[in-house]
């Protein structure tokens, strides 16, 4: 059976000897020392200033609008994960979609700017599939309007814009750590954060609100990463090139045999990639369709990302339609894509594309 990404598992001897220190120091949770490490070893990585590691994306998400006090309405995209939106809406925050654009599959900033009102905080955009947000026009969007930008980042590790790491962009923003994703940890998440004064907060945010025995001075949840987590990351670390590489040469024999066929997401050129995710985009929705019955048929499940489009949710107050995201949403299909996929299956999955267009 071949899904659309098969988690990386690194060397298990190397996991051991982590596991080793575990029983060793009896530290499981709680800010322990390979969650500080991994910390540590991951800014150097990255390139960004402050990281704080937590226990999944949708809790980086949250912390992230409490850290920032973010009240009233946020101008998001419709074209995203249904956490992007469902943590706005659990921290009593309204979702206001901007459009994307049907090329980058990103949030286009002439919606952004045609949405704001005297109500709106904050701007959560998405580097879709990886793909860099035009970040500079949202951030003298952002500037002229006094708003703040917090960045789901969750498919967006290790992607460089103009030279520099992109999560620096914007006040804070957010990874997902998740088995799926390009860099994992099992479960896991992280906040990269530009202002050295709000990571003290976003700490006691993540364990309670406490601050010491002495004193719990936010309104926090339980939102740590434990290190048997951190292990995972630790060891991933170290596999990275190889991971991106791999999945590099994957990424391209796709581009190279399906871009005269279907539509695929223009790129940012301004930004690197990190070839996490390969979505095609098809005529319409009866073609996505058979397209993932045929390929279905063979054991190969590619998955309808992101589907259905946020603004169809039924708990979403004021009712909004977003026409593009709810086209593109009907008509995507991401393949598998990951560092293993053997080559022969993936001929099978553009042969089978190739036959159904
Ligand atoms: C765009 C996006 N945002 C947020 C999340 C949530 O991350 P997590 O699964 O780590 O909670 C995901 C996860 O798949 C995602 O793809």
């Amino acid at each position: 059976m071949i899904n659309v990404t098969k988690a990386y598992l690194p060397d298990k001897e190397k996991y051991k000897q982590y596991i080793d220190e575990i029983y060793a120091n009896g530290w499981l949770t709680n800010n322990g020392p390979l969650v500080r490490r991994l910390e540590k070893r991951l800014a150097e990585y990255l390139g960004v200033k402050n990281i704080v590691l937590v226990a999944n994306g949708t809790a980086a998400l949250e912390i992230a609008y409490r850290t920032l006090d973010i009240k009233g309405y946020a101008i998001t995209t419709p074209f995203s994960f249904v956490a992007t939106t469902s943590s706005l809406v659990t921290n009593n925050i309204k979702p206001i979609f901007a459009d994307i654009n049907p090329q980058t599959l990103n949030i286009d900033p002439f919606n952004i700017k045609k949405n704001i009102t005297q109500n709106t905080s904050v701007i959560v955009p998405v580097h879709v599939f990886g793909n860099g947000c035009d970040v500079e026009a949202i951030e003298q969007i952002a500037k002229d309007n006094e708003l703040k930008v917090i960045y789901d980042a969750a498919h967006a590790f290790d992607v460089q814009y103009k030279g520099q790491n992109i999560l620096n962009y914007g006040d804070i923003s957010v990874l997902s750590f998740h088995a799926t994703k390009l860099f994992h940890t099992i479960e896991g998440g992280a906040l990269i954060i530009n202002d050295d004064n709000l990571v003290e907060k976003a700490r006691y945010l993540i364990n309670f609100g406490i601050e010491n025995t002495e004193s719990i001075p936010e309104l926090g949840i339980n939102a740590k990463m434990n290190e048997f987590e951190a292990a995972m990351g630790l060891c991933m670390l170290d596999d990275m090139s190889d991971v991106i590489q791999k999945r590099q040469a994957v990424y391209e024999q796709y581009q190279c045999e399906l871009r005269d066929v279907v539509q695929l997401q223009e790129q940012n050129a301004h930004s690197t990639q990190n070839y996490s995710y390969f979505p095609i985009i098809l005529k319409n929705e009866a073609q996505t369709l058979s397209i993932q019955k045929a390929l279905n048929e063979q054991q190969i499940f590619p998955r309808r990302y992101f589907y259905p489009s946020l603004d169809t949710l039924t708990y979403i107050e004021p009712k909004q339609y977003s026409p593009v995201s709810r086209n593109i949403s009907k008509r995507i299909l991401a393949l598998p894509i990951y560092a293993e996929l053997d080559k022969k299956v993936q001929m099978i999955i553009i042969d089978i594309i190739r036959n159904n267009v």
